[in-house]
């Protein structure tokens, strides 16, 4: 195993999913390997001759680099790739042994290195990953103009706190969302909203990204047909907001790669139910974002959730909601697929027809797009 896994022809286009694995267990880099398989574009190596010869193909989100490796270890790796400069900022889990004291405490003394003592929970080292890929995609916000910095750092602020309050049983405190969300908009209104895009790529909390990538979206959407002021704002939050249920969807269900079965579609399409729960408890909330939030999965011709509304019983906030949903549903960057072009989304969109998408607000979110956008821009 280990270069078997290796996707040479895969390598050169290396996205921000992909995960490099080195270690000179053949066991350990099996289990690791299957084990993430589902979640990144994972790449083994059993020896460091490879993980170099790959790594002067392409840059991984993140590396898991085990102590036991030949010739000398590594630790002696890690010590290499922090001191070469054009690997020194690829993030890197390192897992030793408890009784490694020294290698332990070496590599927790190196930068954007987080040691993980075996024998550990499959969920530590998930979370490991996914912060260290977020610290270094967060580390690169600070370099960004205002307000495209504070847009993405308050708003996934705001989306954390989000997950504490549902966790705690809390209210929402719209008043701080709204806050929030001024620089997002202010950032979309002066054009600049292809920054917030390129900002989240990469980002490992892809329900966050989603999120960011709908509130985009819904704004820039708004600006093109002269929504101003407050209005503004409820597409800004509604969009943050409006998928917030899924944070009580099971994991396995929310990032299954393959089509969900009957009683996982059910669970699935609760978040919705379980978004307006969390959110009618919010005192001032505008009834705009109940609607992004309620009535983005709905279709014209009522064969929508959950409510099932039909035709004009769909306003227009309900409208651009479900087309601008699909769109960054499509475009979204996920471990298991690659994101879709702008044009094939919006073919697709296109064949969905009449009933599901409101056709005057589709061409006008075409012709935004290409006033806008090039294919790079936006995933
Ligand atoms: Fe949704
Ligand atoms: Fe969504």
């Amino acid at each position: 195993m280990g270069s078997d896994l290796v996707d040479k022809s895969g390598l050169k286009s290396a996205n921000k999913n992909d995960i490099f694995i080195v270690s000179g267990n053949a066991k350990h880099l099996k289990d690791i390997s299957q084990a993430l398989i589902s979640f990144y574009v994972v790449h083994a190596f059993q020896d460091a001759g490879k993980l170099s010869e790959a790594l002067h193909h392409s840059h991984p989100a993140a590396i898991i680099l085990d102590e036991e490796l030949s010739p000398h270890g590594g630790l002696t790796v890690l010590q290499q790739l922090r001191r070469t400069e054009s690997f020194s900022l690829i993030p890197v889990v390192f897992t030793a042994h408890q009784g490694n004291l020294e290698q332990i405490g070496a590599s927790n003394a190196l930068p954007l290195v987080r040691t993980l003592v075996k024998p550990y929970r499959f969920s530590a080292l998930l979370k490991a990953i996914s912060d260290q890929v977020n610290a270094h995609v967060e580390a690169q916000w600070k370099m960004m103009k205002e307000p495209q910095r504070a847009a993405l750092e308050n708003t996934l602020s705001s989306f954390n706190s989000v997950a504490d309050l549902i966790a705690e049983g809390k209210e929402l405190p719209y008043a701080d969302i709204q806050q929030s969300c001024e620089p997002l908009v202010a950032a979309v209104q002066s054009g600049n909203f292809k920054a917030l895009l390129q900002g989240v790529r990469g980002h490992d909390n892809y329900s966050y990204v989603h999120s960011l990538r709908v509130a985009t979206f819904l704004s820039l959407f708004g600006d093109h047909l002269g929504v101003k002021g407050n209005d503004m704002s409820i597409l800004a939050t509604g969009g943050v907001l409006h998928d917030v249920g899924k944070m009580m969807i099971p994991h396995q269900v929310l990032n299954k790669p393959g089509k969900l079965e009957p009683d996982e579609l059910v669970v699935m399409r609760s978040h919705v139910t379980q978004t307006i729960d969390f959110l009618e408890n919010t005192p001032g909330l505008p009834r705009g974002v109940t609607i992004i939030a309620g009535q983005h999965h709905e279709k014209l011709d009522g064969t929508g959730y959950p409510y099932g509304l039909k035709g004009k019983e769909l306003n227009e906030l309900a409208r651009m909601a479900a087309i601008i949903d699909v769109f960054s549903a499509l475009t979204d960057r996920r471990c298991y697929k690659d994101p879709m072009s702008p044009v094939q989304a919006m073919e697709i969109m296109e064949k969905m027809g009449p009933g599901h998408l409101d056709q005057h607000f589709l061409l006008s979110f075409k012709e935004l797009l290409l006033d806008a956008t090039s294919e790079s821009d936006i995933h």
